[in-house]
């Protein structure tokens, strides 16, 4: 049994203003946005998880399909003393990275969910003598420090979730993580892939109906944390194929004209019948466009895997 420590870098407090200042913003900018990164609550994390296991949500079973079959490999690339990895949830897919690091001393799981965090850490680190598992509850976005922990560091941010950054914020993103590290270390990135729109629509319309409730949880967040009284069901969900930028977009469309309080922000918002909030985008790549990003942010992209059907990719940038 190895130690198990979570550190809050985030203060609850900081969490509760910065999603007070991003729901001001968003319900009232034109068009209106939410960002998506208050879909993670408990509640959110587990319809997530449940997502993940759709039969139309592809993206988990391509990612892991290529993380089973070349987990040696890219610890033979990058055979880490540290692991890090963003976004970490539930940690499943990166049982396959545990396995084949055999040298690795500390696990950095990093995420927004303190719930998602002490479930996947406390398990791993019962199971994983040798390996010090230590959760950090921070948003990746917003600057990250990291505890001094043996390199070579291999930083793993999976899902796609990259692809949920605007493209200025993924610029902005990448850019920090390159901060983050030193020459031998490196980035191993999850891209989910340009394909049929049909099957990226379904991805994000089930017929379940679960990324609905997905997508509304996050008005339920806002509601608990801020007052707010948005009814869910007044509420249409939304998944479109964005062509020209290539990215779904998740909307939530008000059924009728109505106006929502939000008490905390002191704020009255008027939707029309029809008017949405976007509420994520989620990005699709090419290879060439994912080796550019990293470009510009002094990456260099050295290996790219995807799934055997060409869904998803894992990308590895070790740093010179
Ligand atoms: C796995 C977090 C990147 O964009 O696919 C799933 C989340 N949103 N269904 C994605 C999500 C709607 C997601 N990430």
């Amino acid at each position: 049994m190895s130690p198990f420590r979570l550190t809050r870098i985030l203060p609850e407090d900081a969490t509760a203003a910065a999603l007070r200042a991003d729901v001001r913003e968003g319900l009232t900018a034109d068009p209106k946005t939410l960002p998506p990164k208050w879909f993670y609550d408990a509640h959110g994390s587990e319809l997530f998880e449940r997502i993940t296991e759709l039969p139309e949500y592809y993206p988990t079973r391509a990612e892991r399909e290529i993380l089973a079959d070349r987990s040696g490999e890219i610890a033979a690339a990058l055979p880490a003393r540290t692991l890090v990895e963003l976004g970490s949830g539930s940690s499943e897919k990166t049982r396959y990275l545990l396995d084949s690091l055999t040298g690795l001393r500390s696990y950095l799981p990093v995420d927004v969910s303190e719930s998602a965090l002490r479930q996947a850490g406390q398990a791993l680190a019962a199971e994983r003598p040798g390996t010090e598992v230590h959760a950090l509850v921070a948003d990746f976005t917003a600057g990250l420090a990291l505890p001094d922990t043996p390199g070579p560091r291999l930083l793993a941010f999976l899902g796609g979730t990259i692809g949920n950054l605007l493209p200025a914020e993924r610029a902005a993103f990448l850019t920090a993580v390159r901060a983050l590290l030193s020459p031998g270390d490196a980035l191993l990135l999850g891209t989910d892939l340009v394909k049929d729109e049909d099957v990226l629509v379904r991805a994000y319309d089930d017929a379940a109906g679960v990324t609905a409730a997905f997508n509304k949880n996050v008005l339920a967040v806002v509601n608990r944390e801020l007052g707010a009284d948005f009814d869910p069901d007044s509420f249409e969900h939304v998944a479109l194929w964005n062509a020209d930028e290539e990215w779904i977009e998740m909307r939530l469309r008000s059924r009728a004209a109505q106006t929502v309080k939000v008490p905390a922000l002191d704020l009255a918002v008027h939707f029309e019948a029809g008017e949405e909030v976007r509420t994520e985008v989620s990005a699709k790549f090419r290879e060439d466009r994912v080796a550019s990003e990293l470009a510009s942010a002094g990456l260099e992209l050295a290996r790219w895997w995807t799934d055997r059907e060409n869904r998803f990719a894992l990308s590895l940038s070790v740093v010179r």
